[in-house]
């Protein structure tokens, strides 16, 4: 029997296998489907002080070899998530992480602590891929600001783990996953979705109505795939902070992909939406791959790639 545990901070996580925010329901729905004591961990929905609607419909079109989304964070809201669904966190038999997102520095903080106080949350992950309505720029576009709103957020987490959220849209993230780690992050989840645009030549309008949206999908994954070789090698090893590797895996190789350029864990996005089973079926073909590579641990094969 291969070892398929792997930890994120101080938390353990059965395998690798992690659903993504935003696409594994508002608090696992997607058990309704799959059986989450299968699965390494599932994330929320991001999660905002206030209730957002999102953008206008049409929010998700798909494309060749992915998708294309402007969802635009739309959620209940903190106070609404707090009295429906965190009563529920402890009975969810798979590790539970809570995605926070926000527009202001006091609004992350106080999503971040309600977070922290759910019994069956250990672990919060803060999407930095919002604007602050005070600029209009994303916090996670630069490592200062990035920096003064983490340590802000990490003396909030009391008991759980902090995980940061990057995109890759930014360019080189380097200094942005430095940035985290300085202010305590104990995982980064490496990316979000990309921005992008697609366009409906016969109406000649924009897919989505927002216009642009942000891909996701088998498209993104060797982007994602650079981005997490690259995280890893310059600034995560040597700070022996885990990635999740997050960004168009829909088959175990994928997976392994990510594991061999230096990710602990893996997300799942947009594969669930192809079909909720994938994610079970990349638990079963990862675990066979160990054995095959003759390795007693996963562990034994993060960022074992032998780079040119
Ligand atoms: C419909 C949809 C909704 C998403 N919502 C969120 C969200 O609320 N918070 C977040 O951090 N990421 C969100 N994401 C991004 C995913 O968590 C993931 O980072 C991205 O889709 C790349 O992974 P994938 O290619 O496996 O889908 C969303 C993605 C999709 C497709």
């Amino acid at each position: 029997m291969v070892q398929m545990q792997v930890k994120l901070g101080q938390v353990t996580l059965r395998n690798p296998i992690v659903l993504a925010a935003g696409t594994a329901g508002v608090m696992g729905e997607i058990g309704d489907a799959i059986d989450l004591s299968k699965i390494g961990a599932i994330t929320t929905k991001s999660i905002t002080q206030e209730s957002r609607n999102g953008n206008a419909p049409i929010r998700m079109a798909t494309l060749q070899d992915g998708m294309l989304n402007a969802i635009g964070l739309a959620n209940e809201g903190i106070d609404s998530f707090m009295h429906n669904q965190a009563p529920n966190a402890s009975s969810i038999d798979t590790t539970l992480i809570g995605s926070v997102a926000g527009d202001s520095v006091d609004a992350y903080v106080a999503v971040a602590s309600a977070m922290d106080s759910i019994d069956g949350i250990d672990l919060v992950e803060i999407n930095v891929s919002c604007p602050n309505t005070a600029d209009g720029l994303e916090f996670g576009g630069c490592p200062k600001r990035l920096a003064i709103l983490l340590n802000e957020i990490r003396p909030a987490l009391s008991r759980s783990g902090m995980l940061v959220k990057l995109s890759a849209a930014p360019g080189d993230i380097r200094p942005h996953a430095q940035a985290a780690i300085e202010a305590g992050a104990d995982a980064l989840t490496l990316i979000n979705t990309i921005p992008a645009l697609a366009i409906d030549v016969e109406t000649r309008t924009t897919s989505i109505s927002r216009g642009i949206g942000g891909v996701s999908g088998a498209i993104i994954h060797p982007i994602a795939l650079r981005v997490v070789n690259d995280i890893y090698n310059d600034v995560a090893k040597s700070a022996n902070v885990p990635i999740i590797g997050t960004g168009g895996t829909m088959h175990w190789k994928d997976a392994a992909e990510f594991i061999l350029a230096g990710a602990t864990a893996v997300g799942i996005g947009t594969a669930s939406f192809v079909n909720p089973a994938l994610s079970l079926k990349i638990v079963k073909g990862l675990t066979s791959w160990v054995n095959r590579q003759g390795c007693s641990s996963i562990t034994e094969l993060i960022g074992s790639v032998k780079l040119p």
